[in-house]
């Protein structure tokens, strides 16, 4: 495995790749690597001849630069774990590598990222897209893995794909949990025990509300989240949503649409949670 620093080295590494005809498989990160980017990274292994994986804590998309600072960041644990994955490249730039200038592009893609994450986090997928855009023109993948955690980014990445267009396949994966369900995130190290224990209360209510779903209305389903995490020591909620899962926007009874997802976003003392769980259906 190697690591490669500069945009001019990955270039010529990957060039000579591309030319022997080996399928090039991408995984962005910001580090602080855990299972669940693991499991990207061996289905890519497994999917394409060489993998590269970024390792990047990309500035533009904090809104918050509290949690910019606060951001994990171990490139050494990193890169070990990667290299027990199989991966080929650890790709780990500095910011004035990837932003020698100020990154003016705007991308807008309503009303996809208008809600939820979009409307609590102005400008945050705008950062999303410029590091994900130059990542794919840099690397020039054939496949790009992003879970499915990140729901709605996984959603507006597709559709840069798809209106940019960049010529890769969007591949992405389930949500990896913890044995007792919290879904990782590189944000539950920095959960103190207590805080661990209070946020295992966002996984443990949505997967009460999913057999909730199965004699309720969708009206009643959003009130039994809504409550049950004010109910919870600890834990404050910024939103919960339930929505079409191709158009995120929101959904009022659960025959309006095949596809429905709960995406819920959950403060855990300072620390800001994300999850979701499929109500119906599968992706168009
Ligand atoms: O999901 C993430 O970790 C980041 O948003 C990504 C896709 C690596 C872009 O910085």
């Amino acid at each position: 495995m190697k690591l490669i620093q500069t945009i001019k080295e990955l270039r010529t590494e990957l060039e000579g790749l591309r030319n022997a005809g080996k399928s090039i498989g991408l995984v962005p990160t910001m580090g602080a690597l855990h299972a669940g980017h693991a499991s990207l990274v061996k289905r890519a292994v497994a999917e394409n001849d060489v993998v590269v994986v970024s390792v990047f804590v990309n500035p533009t998309q904090f809104n918050d630069q509290n949690d910019l600072l606060k951001y994990p960041r171990t490139l050494e644990a990193d890169s070990a774990l990667l290299e027990t994955c199989g991966a080929s490249i650890v790709f780990a730039p500095s910011v004035e590598e990837i932003y020698p200038e100020q990154d003016t592009r705007q991308f807008s893609y309503a009303p996809l990222d208008t809600v939820m994450e979009g409307k609590f986090r102005p400008g945050h997928f705008n950062g999303v897209c410029q590091i994900v855009s130059k990542l794919f023109l840099m690397v020039e993948p054939t496949r790009a893995y992003f879970g499915e955690k990140d729901f709605q980014q996984l959603a507006i990445i597709r559709e840069m794909v798809r209106k940019y267009p960049f010529n890769l396949q969007i591949v992405g994966c389930p949500i990896v949990r913890e044995e007792d369900g919290l879904a990782l995130s590189s944000r539950n190290t920095r959960l103190s025990s207590e805080q661990r224990k209070q946020a295992l209360q966002i996984s443990a209510t949505l997967f009460a509300s999913v057999e909730f779903s199965k004699n309720h209305s969708l009206a009643e389903t959003k009130a039994f989240v809504e409550n049950k995490i004010a109910e919870a020591e600890g834990l404050r909620l910024e939103y919960f949503e339930v929505v079409d899962g191709n158009t995120l926007q929101s959904v009022a009874q659960w025959e309006d649409t095949d596809y429905i997802v709960g995406c819920i976003t959950v403060f855990c003392g300072e620390v800001r949670l994300i999850d979701n769980i499929k109500y119906r259906g599968v992706q168009a």
